[in-house]
């Protein structure tokens, strides 16, 4: 049991340190925004923030407040995200 958990523990560290600084504040953020980066953490997987970053698996997120879904230029999007009409 104690072997596992160390185990795991290594793990959550190995993929601590894969993980892109997707929010490129590490040092100055807030509790707050420390909760939302870890929340974001199974989406960085396949998609990028920063508008610098182009697409990955997924459409590039920068700016998708407030915009409608399936408008990202350069990304294909299915049929149904594009014409889903949500913003
Ligand atoms: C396995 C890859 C994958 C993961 C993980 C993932 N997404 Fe996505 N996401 C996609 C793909 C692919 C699309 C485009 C889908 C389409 O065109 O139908 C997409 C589309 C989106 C869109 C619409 C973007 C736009 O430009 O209209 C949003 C918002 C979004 N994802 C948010 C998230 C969030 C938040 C998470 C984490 C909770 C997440 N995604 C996790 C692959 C992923």
């Amino acid at each position: 049991m104690r072997r596992c958990l160390l185990l795991l523990g290594m793990a959550a560290v190995l993929c601590a340190c894969g993980q892109r600084d997707v929010f490129n504040h590490a040092s100055d953020a807030t509790p707050h925004q420390r909760e939302l980066e870890r929340a974001f953490a199974i989406c960085a997987g396949c998609h990028d923030t920063r508008a610098d970053l182009g697409h990955r698996v997924g459409p590039n997120l920068h700016g998708v407040i407030g915009r409608r879904a399936g408008t990202a230029p350069g990304y294909a999007y299915s049929e149904a995200m594009r014409d889903s009409g949500i913003v």
